[in-house]
């Protein structure tokens, strides 16, 4: 029973011990089944190996389930079920006020978890009360130091849907690892050094003298277009090859015109770039290709000393035994061509390097395309073996990404069959977002926004709906692009997601007795919450407690995303939560009569207070950002 705040007081200080640990209520209980094993069956089973602890599959059995027997059952050649009732019994002491004793024995020897009444709401009160204003998600152990590199478009060419995807992952890899603490680099790992901008700067010369005077601001209009025309002349005329290869030694030999021609045409696409990413809300720090031109012969070097690096047909190649081409021939890393030009891999070589010496980074990750697993495997590995990092200190991880395709699951493209500029889809979603809303507005009797207001709003949902549909995907699957689904009101898409919690925080405030329009934030509210309610709460119904245990489960959700990477999980987690809150709110009136339980009253504000502070933590992890009103 829940009754009598002894108990709950009792259970908030196991729980605040708990907290000085930091650990999830999943952690707790897998920490401690963990060294029960190691001490009961410590001839089978060692601190290293895993105590197959996971949520449970059903509500009905509880809420984590451990299928250890099986195995120790096997390993120990006895019944799984005699194993399970040692466990259990060992177990039982040690998890006293955290689970419902007995432990539950079931089918051939799993053990079914039940948290107690008593912790749970401790755990909701610990959340509400964070004083970091973390909703108790724990500090982890080891901050680590992590370079995140992804949008990283290319320079005077098209930034693509692929660019697109790889700028809203990864921004929401980074947002999720600062949450949890850990101390983000965010690079853009921009294309702008290569035998291209021999073309470009040679086209320049032919077409646009003036831009190549010193003082002289650059104007090529649309670059990408520039890039075909330049492109075109190259493919055409061998007199203007040659000339392009002149400029090409002229850039790398620090040659001032050229110099100047390639800075210009840097920056014309650096101001397209960050319109883009002003747009999404994307912090991002450009550390392109050409800052590691100085660190390239040292690795060549490198290579060469550790007899990595063979000359094949004057290319400097690294062959590596398990890569080989579909013919089943040998598919070396070029790392400088017979020109004597680098490579796009070398590069990624020092930029190892450096990441790893001067950034002291601990973890890379590397958000691209699927498209290049094998460049990455292959440049991990050369790296490992040339002694560029550590292994055991450092983790460098590729992190895929399927395609973006069009709604008939073709190649995305626009109806002219061109490819999609991504200034124009954002401003299109946005055009979208702002017609649904100013026709919902029309539609609420009373209802007047100003034109600031629909502006705001009609950017974050348009916006919002781009990164969410994108999101919600696995990351690995190609996923199909359409406007009319993502920015539905209804499913799991983000103007629900918008609509949930505007719903939500206006539920708080109107239980809280705060008026509709009172610019009361979601935190501020769950402070109001935490200090008025002395008393433990009370979920008493079975909506209450779904609510309740959901809610428990953020801090795991976004442990998992750390590890894995994968954010559709925590999309899941948030269209889930909006779905038992809703049938919370069908079930529990939060505004009561004079009459009701004060205690139970109080506790279902502040479940409000804590879904809406959950569902706009979430949303904000994912770059979206909330609204009043929707
Ligand atoms: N510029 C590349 C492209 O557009 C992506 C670079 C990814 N990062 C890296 N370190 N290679 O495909």
């Amino acid at each position: 029973g829940v009754d009598g705040a002894g108990d709950g007081r009792v259970s908030a200080a196991a729980a605040d011990s708990v907290g000085a640990t930091a650990r999830t209520p999943y952690q707790q209980v897998r920490a401690t089944v963990t060294a029960v094993l190691v001490e009961t069956f410590s001839e089978v089973f060692s601190a290293a190996d895993d105590p197959m602890v996971t949520s449970a599959s059903r509500a009905e059995f509880g809420d984590y389930q451990c299928n250890a027997a099986m195995r120790l059952g096997k390993a120990l050649q006895q019944k799984p079920r005699d194993v399970a009732q040692r466990l259990r019994e060992a177990l039982e002491p040690r998890l006293a006020g955290v689970c419902q004793v007995p432990l539950e024995v079931a089918g051939p020897g799993f053990i079914n978890f039940r948290l107690t009444d008593e912790f749970v709401t401790a755990t909701l009160s610990r959340m509400l009360r964070d004083p970091r204003g973390k909703l108790g998600v724990p500090a982890p152990a080891v901050k680590q130091r992590v370079v995140v590199d992804f949008s990283s478009p290319n320079i005077a060419k098209e930034m693509h849907v692929g660019h697109l995807r790889s700028t809203i992952i990864g921004d929401t890899l980074c947002r999720v690892l600062e949450f949890l603490g850990h101390r983000v680099v965010r690079l853009n790992h921009v294309g702008d050094w290569g035998t291209q901008f021999g073309m470009l700067i040679e086209y320049m010369r032919e077409s646009a003298p003036q831009a190549l005077q010193p003082g002289q601001a650059l104007e090529l209009g649309d670059l990408v277009a520039f890039y075909k025309r330049a492109k075109q002349r190259f493919d055409e005329d061998p007199a203007f090859q040659e000339a392009a290869r002149a400029q090409v030694t002229r850039l790398q030999s620090g040659d001032e015109e050229a110099r100047r021609a390639w800075r210009a045409l840097c920056e014309q696409s650096r101001r397209e770039f960050d319109r883009v990413y002003q747009l999404l809300d994307v912090r991002i720090e450009e550390r392109g290709e050409s800052f590691y031109n100085p660190y390239l012969s040292e690795i060549v070097r490198v290579l060469e000393e550790r007899g990595l690096a063979q000359e094949d047909q004057g290319a400097l190649c690294v062959f590596l035994e398990q890569f080989t081409n579909r013919e089943g021939k040998p598919q070396p890393l070029i790392v400088r061509k017979r020109d004597g030009g680098y490579m796009y891999a070398t590069t990624d070589l020092a930029a190892i390097r450096y990441r790893v010496q001067e950034d002291g980074a601990q973890r890379v990750l590397y958000v691209t395309d699927a498209g290049q697993a094998t460049h990455f495997a292959q440049v991990f590995q050369v790296a490992r073996r040339a002694g560029l990092y550590d292994p055991e200190r450092v983790s460098l991880e590729h992190v895929p990404f399927g395609l973006v395709l069009g709604e008939d699951g073709k190649k995305f493209k626009t109806r002219s069959g061109d490819t999609v500029r991504l200034m124009d889809l954002l401003e299109r979603a946005v055009e979208l977002a702002r017609a649904d809303l100013v026709a919902r507005i029309a539609e609420q009797p009373g209802r007047q926004e100003d034109e600031a207001y629909i502006q705001r709003a009609a950017t974050a949902i348009g916006v919002g709906a781009v990164k969410y549909a994108d999101l919600r995907s696995s990351r690995t699957a190609d996923y199909r692009f359409s406007y009319e689904k993502m920015l539905s009101l209804s499913g799991n898409t983000a103007p629900y997601m918008m609509y949930v919690f505007s719903r939500v925080s206006g539920i708080a405030r109107k239980a809280a007795g705060l008026p509709a329009e009172a610019a009361v934030e979601m935190s501020e509210l769950m402070q109001r919450c935490a200090s008025s309610s002395a008393q433990p709460m009370v979920l008493r119904e079975a909506a209450e407690q779904a609510l309740g245990r959901h809610l428990m489960r953020f801090g795991d959700v976004l442990l998992q995303l750390e590890s894995d990477l994968m954010p559709h999980q925590l999309c899941e987690y948030l269209f889930e939560l909006s779905q038992r809150f809703n049938q919370f709110y069908e079930q529990c009136p939060v505004v009561v009569g004079a009459d009701a339980d004060e205690r139970v009253q109080q506790s279902r504000l502040a479940l409000c207070a804590l879904t809406g502070a959950v569902v706009q933590r979430g949303l904000d992890l994912l770059g979206i950002q909330v609204l009043p009103r929707i």
